[in-house]
């Protein structure tokens, strides 16, 4: 099967668990509601639903056992865009081809449905009775998913972005913000699949951390360089917002080619880590080379 079907097959699955975990458009307060689905439902790449999928499959797990992370990782997910657009964050008014969350409701209701949406996640991860996962594990995957998605990941590497706007980083800073912000949530889906599999060793868990590791920086390090490259239609979000914001990014400090070389290091030794990974690790490979050479 191509990536690009697979990639269908795993996006199809999350959309129908998605619609079922969150609460119906009708149910009272339906403006909170609406916007939670809003948000959630209907675009973006799932690449990290697609990550807990794919992880989970290498590891010999059903698809329909890795629902649960999978939607807790989108949510996560799909709070954090809110709030990163919104006016006291990066104050963007276009997300997914469609106006942000707080343009389409108001700001109040946007910052619930984030709130709604973040509680949701977690809910989901200890609901969930798909999974076949022991107590035990299942308290390690919240524990995972909230200190990647908190002030030790997102929500910390969130806060040194704003504060490092205008100011001038130096790489080994600019790793940190980058790994807290995004790699640290892309880490966590893929551990979640790898802890949803009951026969994965201690190596095979670092192996397969260090990949996560590596794909999780260089998503953002691709995602600066599409600011700059791509154009607004294709990303659905507003290309330039990190220069017009004065961000620090990967190209303005290392350039264009520099920040594409340190894509290419990353995806490398992403692969290398699955070399040494006694698994079919085809799609997991297939998703690096994606995520270095995505368009949007
Ligand atoms: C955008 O994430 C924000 C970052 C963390 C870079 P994605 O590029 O995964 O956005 P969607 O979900 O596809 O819209
Ligand atoms: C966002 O980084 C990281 C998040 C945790 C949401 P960006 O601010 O670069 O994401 P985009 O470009 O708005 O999607
Ligand atoms: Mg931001
Ligand atoms: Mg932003
Ligand atoms: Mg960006």
């Amino acid at each position: 099967m191509s990536l690009q079907s697979k990639l269908s097959v795993y996006q199809s699955q999350v959309e129908s668990a998605l619609d079922h975990w969150l609460p119906g458009a009708h149910v009272e307060p339906q403006n909170l509601h609406e916007a939670m689905r809003y948000a959630v439902t209907g675009g973006g790449k799932r690449i990290r639903p697609v990550l807990v999928y794919a992880t989970g499959e290498t590891f010999g797990v059903d698809l329909s056992s890795l629902d649960g992370p999978a939607v807790a990782v989108e949510l996560i997910h799909a709070y954090s865009l809110i709030h990163d657009d919104l006016p006291a964050m990066d104050d963007d008014d276009l997300r997914r081809g469609k106006p942000t969350c707080h343009k389409a409701f108001d700001e109040a209701t946007a910052i619930l449905a984030g709130d709604a949406i973040q509680a949701l996640s977690f809910y989901v991860l200890a609901a969930d009775t798909n999974s076949s996962v022991t107590p035990d594990v299942r308290i390690k995957m919240i524990m995972n998913l909230a200190k990647n998605s908190g002030s030790p990941g997102m929500a910390g590497g969130q806060a040194i972005d704003l504060a490092a706007v205008g100011k001038k980083l130096t790489i080994e800073e600019l790793e940190i913000m980058h790994n807290r912000k995004t790699g640290a949530l892309i880490r966590s889906s893929v551990e979640l699949g790898a802890l949803s599999s009951p026969d994965i060793t201690e190596d095979e868990f670092d192996l397969i951390s260090n990949y996560a590791k590596n794909i999780g920086l260089a998503f953002q390090v691709r995602d600066d360089i599409l600011d700059i490259e791509s154009d607004t239609s294709t990303l659905g979000k507003p290309q330039g917002s990190d220069m017009e914001r004065n961000k620090p990014t990967y190209p303005e400090l290392l350039g264009l080619t520099g920040a594409k070389q340190v894509a290419d290091e990353l995806h490398q030794k992403a692969i290398n880590a699955l070399d040494n990974l006694n698994r079919d690790t085809n799609t997991l490979k297939e998703i690096a080379d994606y995520i270095v050479g995505r368009k949007n």
